[in-house]
């Protein structure tokens, strides 16, 4: 099951590498796309994502209070709860969405995130959406 993780440039994107050079394993069905700050995040993104055969969305930024632009990340909580909302009114499962916020050095966390939204995946299946084109 494909999951795009949506990342800060900064602490997001920092932990997914950090993950790889330390070897730590996850799903690699997951694309990493790398924002500059998870505030430039919008839901039609997401729902870009969706439509184009994601079959969920990890948004992963910085700690709150440690966002390069100040409230980035603030803003793009705000973002995933009205993408979720969206989700919801189209029909498609809103826990196909997720948001962590982590440090850097935290690599650990974004396995931990990608591992429980691939379990999630197990139980509520292929998006909608895929399950349409097949
Ligand atoms: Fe990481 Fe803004 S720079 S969330």
């Amino acid at each position: 099951m494909k999951v795009i993780a949506m990342t800060c440039s900064f602490c997001g994107y920092s932990a997914a590498d950090l993950a790889g050079v330390q070897g730590r394993q996850y799903d690699p069905d997951v694309t990493v796309i790398r924002l500059p700050c998870t505030g430039r995040l919008d839901t039609k993104h997401v729902l870009r994502a969706i439509r184009e055969g994601a079959d969920a969305v990890l948004v992963v930024g910085c700690l709150e209070g440690n966002c390069n632009y100040q409230y980035g990340n603030v803003e793009a909580r705000k973002r995933v709860g009205q993408a979720k909302e969206l989700l919801g009114q189209l029909g498609i499962e809103p826990e196909r969405l997720e948001m962590v916020n982590l440090a850097s050095n935290q690599a650990w966390l974004f396995v931990e995130a990608v591992e429980g939204m691939r379990k999630r995946l197990e139980v509520i299946g292929e998006s909608p959406i895929n399950k349409v084109r097949t």
